[in-house]
C-alpha cells in the first residue's frame, strides 16, 4: 500500500505505478501499453504543440461500500471524447477502447483508489494530442490516446461550502459557434486571464454570460450553471457554446427522479435574483453552491453564504450515495472495473 494520508489529499498530481498510452498510425489504434515514465517524448513539430489539436476528459472512480471499485459513468465521457475528437478532426477513440484503458489503468494503479470511507476517489484524466508533426495547418497525421489517474481527497471536509462568483464583461470563455461545447485545453487557456483576475480580487469562480449579446447565463470556467426556484424547479442554460456536463445530466436525472421540474432553456442574466440556490456543478466536486454573484455594481445575494441551500444538499447527497455504491444504482451509471 502507498504511504497516502487519505484524508488529507488535496486535488492536485502525485506519482502512481504509470499510466496507459495508445498510438494511432497509418489509420490504426495500436494495443497501448503501460508506461512507468510520467514524461513524453514529442516530435518538435507535434501539432498539439502549434495548433492546440488536443482535448481531454475527467472522470472519477470511486471505492464502494460493498468493496468494489467502480467508474461513473465512463461511457458519457467517453463519447463526450468523440464528439470533441470529431469537432477538431483527430481520430476518435472508440468507446470500447476508452472502457480497455480505463480497466487497464485502474488496475495497474489499484492501490492508488482511496478506501471507501476516506471520501476520496481515483481521478482519471484521458487525454488525445495530435503527436505527429505538422507545420502547416491541418489534422496531423499521428496521434497519442493517454490516460493518467491521480488519488484526490474529499473536496469539502465538513460540509458544502459556497462561493462568492463574478462576472466580468470584458472576457468571453466561448464564442457562440466556437469550441465551447468541446473539451479542449484552448477553452481553458481562454479563460485563464478572467481566471486569475477574478482570483486576485477576491472571487474563487467566474460566471460567463452568452458573448454574442452578454445577456444570457452560461457557465462557470470549468463547471456548469445550476438554478433553484423558490418552488424546487431545476433550471440550466440550453447553449451551443456551454459543455454538456455529465455531472449536470445526472443531478438533472436525479432531479427529475425526485419529482422535481427540470427546466434547460435559456436563462437571461435577470432572472438569478429569483433563484434560491444556485450553483456550479462539476466533476471534480459535485456542487459548488455560489451565495452571491456580482456584476460590476450589481451584486445579487442568492442564499446564506454559511450553508448550502436543501435542494443542492440534498442533490449533492443522492449524487454520493451512488457513486459510492450506499444507493441502488436505477440508472447503470457505475460500471465495475475490479
Ligand atoms: C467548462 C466546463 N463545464 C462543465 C464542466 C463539468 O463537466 P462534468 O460534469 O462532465 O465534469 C467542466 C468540467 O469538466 C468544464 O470544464
Amino acid at each position: 500500500m502507498p504511504n497516502i494520508d487519505w484524508k488529507n489529499l488535496g486535488f492536485g498530481f502525485s506519482d502512481v505505478n504509470c499510466h496507459v498510452r495508445y498510438t494511432w498510425k497509418n489509420g490504426a489504434w495500436d494495443g497501448g501499453e503501460e508506461v512507468k515514465d510520467p514524461y513524453i517524448t514529442m516530435h518538435v513539430g507535434a501539432s498539439c504543440l502549434h495548433y492546440g489539436q488536443e482535448c481531454f476528459e475527467g472522470l472519477k472512480v470511486f471505492a464502494c461500500k460493498d468493496g468494489k471499485i467502480r467508474a461513473f459513468r465512463p461511457r458519457a465521457n467517453a463519447n463526450r471524447m468523440v464528439r470533441t475528437a470529431i469537432r477538431t478532426v483527430m481520430p476518435p477513440v472508440p468507446e470500447e477502447l476508452f472502457i480497455e484503458a480505463l480497466r487497464r489503468v485502474v488496475k495497474a494503479n489499484v492501490e492508488y483508489v482511496p478506501p471507501y470511507g476516506t471520501g476520496g476517489s481515483l481521478y482519471v484524466r484521458p487525454l488525445l494530442i495530435g503527436t505527429g508533426p505538422q507545420i502547416g495547418v491541418a489534422p496531423a497525421k499521428e496521434y497519442t490516446f493517454l490516460m493518467i489517474v491521480m488519488p484526490v481527497g474529499a473536496y469539502y471536509k465538513g460540509g458544502l461550502k459556497p462561493v462568492r462568483a463574478v462576472i466580468l464583461d470584458d472576457w468571453d470563455r466561448a464564442a457562440p459557434h466556437g469550441m465551447g461545447d468541446v473539451k479542449v485545453g484552448g477553452n481553458y487557456a481562454a479563460s485563464l486571464f478572467a481566471h486569475e483576475k477574478a482570483k486576485k480580487e477576491g472571487w474563487p469562480v467566474e460566471l460567463y454570460l452568452d458573448a454574442k449579446e452578454h445577456k444570457y447565463v452560461e457557465e462557470f470556467s470549468t463547471s456548469n450553471f445550476i438554478g433553484i426556484k423558490p418552488d424546487g424547479t431545476y433550471v440550466t442554460p440550453d447553449s451551443h457554446s456551454v459543455l454538456p456536463s455529465v455531472t449536470n445530466d445526472t443531478l438533472r436525472q436525479i432531479a427529475a427522479d425526485t419529482g422535481r421540474k427540470v427546466e434547460t432553456r435559456p436563462i437571461p442574466y435577470e432572472e438569478i435574483k429569483t433563484f434560491s440556490e444556485v450553483a456550479a456543478c462539476g466533476t471534480a466536486v459535485v456542487v459548488t453552491p455560489v451565495w452571491e454573484i456580482t456584476r460590476g455594481s450589481d451584486v445579487i445575494k442568492i442564499s446564506d453564504p454559511g450553508s448550502a441551500g436543501p435542494v443542492l444538499s440534498e442533490l449533492f447527497n443522492a449524487v454520493q450515495d451512488i457513486q459510492y455504491g450506499r444507493v441502488p444504482d436505477a440508472h447503470g451509471w457505475c460500471l465495475e472495473i475490479a
